[in-house]
This record gives structure tokens, sequence and C-alpha cells, in this order.
């Protein structure tokens, strides 16, 4: 054995995605940012092509975030479809994070890598990302959507046409105890063949 497995387990089953609306005004430090963000570098990536890009939002950003995000929102969304609670949600759920981070993914350039694979590389990177979160008790929480996957937040964030905004990611410690989680156990997910 290389490494403590129960001390894996414990954390892997732990990683729980706690919403902005559950975190305390408590800031994140900038070395745990980085120590995050560092870990996420280290997942699986075909050809090396490290396809991860990582925008930090902290401080003033978070609520020109939020105002883009809104503003975006309501240029997208009919008068009839329109909800002012959804708008008055992406104007302030960002200031209720002291950090971030929108998880991209940089297309290479000769694209011989199939973009599923690029994707999935980013998606192993979240993946350390909310474990190092978790390993410092704070709540991760991956926000996906039509705003985030859209063409506006992709100019945003500075990204070409091919590249993908695959969601932000919020930070923060939580104001809730920490959740219980549950998954369906392995036999209702596993096929095992031997011949
Ligand atoms: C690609 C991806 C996108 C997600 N986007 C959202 C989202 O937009 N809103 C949301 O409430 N949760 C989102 N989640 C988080 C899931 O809701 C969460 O993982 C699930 O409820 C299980 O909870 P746990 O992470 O605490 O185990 C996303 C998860 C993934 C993998």
């Amino acid at each position: 054995m290389r490494h403590n497995l129960s001390d894996l387990r414990e954390v892997i089953k732990d990683r729980r995605s706690i919403k902005p609306e559950n975190f305390k005004p408590r800031k994140v430090l900038k070395d745990q940012i980085s120590e995050i963000l560092s870990n996420a570098r280290w997942a699986p990536t075909h050809g090396m092509t490290e396809p991860w890009h990582f925008v930090v939002f902290q401080e003033e950003a978070t609520k020109s975030l939020g105002e883009f995000m809104a503003n975006a929102y309501k240029d997208k969304t009919s008068e009839e479809d329109f909800l002012q609670i959804k708008y008055d949600k992406f104007v302030n759920r960002p200031q209720l994070s002291s950090v971030i981070i929108a998880v991209c993914m940089k297309r290479q350039e000769s694209e011989k890598i199939p973009e599923i694979e690029e994707i999935e590389a980013v998606a192993c990177a979240v993946q350390n990302m909310h474990l190092t979160a978790t390993a410092y008790g704070l709540g991760g929480y991956w926000s996906s959507g039509e705003i985030a996957y859209s063409d506006e937040m992709k100019a945003y964030l500075n990204l070409k046409d091919k590249d993908k905004c695959l969601g932000l990611f919020y930070v923060g410690y939580p104001s809730i105890n920490w959740p219980t989680g549950h998954r369906k156990p392995l036999e209702y997910k596993t096929e095992w063949r031997t011949k």
C-alpha cells in the first residue's frame, strides 16, 4: 500500500456540494486557492494537453460577475419567461462567495484529442479541486447552466470559439453542519464479467 486508503476514502466520501447561500463571510486564503488549483493540474490528461484554464474571481470581481450573469440572463430570456427571483440570484449569489473559479476547457489547436476527452480531463481537475477544498473543511459548489455555457460567458472569460466554460466553482467556509451524502450501492451500478 503506498497511501492510506481509509483516509482517501474518507475525503472522497466527505466531499459535498455546499451552496454559497450556506457559506460564512469568512475569507478563503490565497494560499488555499493556490493549493486547490495546483492540485487541479494533476488530473489525467490525454496527450498531455492540460486543457484546464481557471479564471479566479475575488473581491469586486465577484460583484461584476454576478451583474454580468444577471444581465446575460435578462438579455437571453423572453419577457414571459423572465423570473425576477432568478435574476436576483444571479446578482447576489457570487457575492456570497469570497472566491469563484470559472472552470474552462481550452481546445487544443490541432483538435487531435477528442473534445469529450478534454472535457473529461477538466472534470477530473474539478474533482481534485473539490477534494482539496474538502480537506480544508471548505465547501465547494459546481454550478453550471445556460448562462455558464453561453457564448456571452465565453466572451466574458476571453475564451475562443472552440473553448468551453464548464461552470463556476464556488468555494467557502460552510455556515451549516457538514451535509451527509448518499449513493446507491455498488451492485446497482456494476456488472461483473469473467467470461
Ligand atoms: C457537471 C456538473 C454540473 C453541476 N451543476 C450544478 C448546478 O448547476 N446546480 C446544482 O445545484 N448542482 C450542480 N451540480 C452538483 C450536483 O448537484 C451535486 O454533485 C449532487 O447534488 C450530489 O451532491 P454532492 O456533490 O454533495 O455529492 C453539478 C455537478 C456536476 C458534476
